[in-house]
């Protein structure tokens, strides 16, 4: 698409699945990317995947659970690149997958801290840096940001926060060329569930496919496809807006 041809996105947990998709995504519609990520090397093999393929990527090793971290991601991308035109707070991690009555502080504390406050560090940065031009943010959240699912109340939590979150800075920046959205993903086949046990346990896989009634899980591409349109002016009246990209996951 013409109109991201030398546009700067950030993209954090740029490493993973679904951050690397996009990044791949919007570096064949031209635009730069700063990617962030905990893991440094598996964000360097995003990079270069996409300067391989003639994008340009840089990769930063980032805890979006830190602000200092988080603000010194956005402000490589402003620094190194020269603006921010596009912001993905993607980074997370995978539900405990214990009860409510055990879940132990710590997967709470974690939980929230990367998946929640993770987002909204990187979210004030990010507002801060688009001020003078505009921008758009989107939020990866969860079609669990909208239902419930037993044994994954800390994250459940968090993702129903990051929709929160979104709507409420969408609403203050609507006015000044700054639109604020989320997406909710259906189980999309990530290394996230390779780690939580549900792509190779072949019962797990089915009773989760069956979970969506186009009985299959999602791609990281059919993710990506929803931020960069999200990102588009093909939404430029969208803005406050929580995206269901979930295979009919919550139509029923
Ligand atoms: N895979 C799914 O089924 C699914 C469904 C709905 C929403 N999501 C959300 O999509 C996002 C991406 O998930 P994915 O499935 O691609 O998972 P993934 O594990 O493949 O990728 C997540 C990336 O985030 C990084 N990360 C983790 N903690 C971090 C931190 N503190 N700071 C910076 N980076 C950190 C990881 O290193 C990893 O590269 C997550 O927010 C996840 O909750 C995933």
């Amino acid at each position: 698409m013409a109109e991201f041809a030398g546009r700067v996105a950030l993209i954090t947990g740029g490493g993973g699945g679904i951050g690397r998709a996009t990044a791949l995504a919007f570096a064949q519609a031209g635009a730069r990317l700063m990617l962030g990520d905990l893991d440094l090397a598996a964000v360097e093999e995003t990079a270069r995947l996409v300067n391989v393929a003639g994008g340009e990527a840089h990769a930063l090793r980032c805890d979006v659970a830190r602000p200092a971290e988080a603000e010194a991601l956005v402000q490589a991308a402003v620094t190194r690149l020269g603006r921010l035109d596009y912001a993905l707070n993607n980074a997370g991690i995978e539900a405990t997958q214990e009860g409510t009555a055990r879940l132990p502080n710590e997967a709470w504390e974690r939980t929230i801290a990367i998946n929640l406050s993770g987002v909204f560090y990187c979210m004030r940065a990010e507002i801060a840096a688009m001020r003078a031009n505009g921008g758009v943010i989107v939020n990866m959240a969860s079609a669990l940001g909208l239902v419930g699912f037993a044994g994954a109340a800390a994250y459940v939590a968090a993702k129903h926060g990051v929709i929160g979150l979104t709507r409420s800075a969408a609403l203050e920046y609507a006015t000044r060329g700054i639109r604020v959205n989320a997406v909710c993903p259906g189980f999309v086949e990530t290394p996230m569930l390779e780690r939580a046990g549900v792509t190779s346990d072949p019962a797990r896989r089915a009773m989760i496919e069956g979970l969506h009634p186009m009985g299959r899980m999602g791609q990281p591409d059919e993710i990506a496809g929803a931020v960069l349109y999200l990102c588009s002016a093909a939404a430029s009246f969208v803005t406050g807006h929580a995206l269901v990209v979930d295979g009919g996951y919550t139509a029923r």
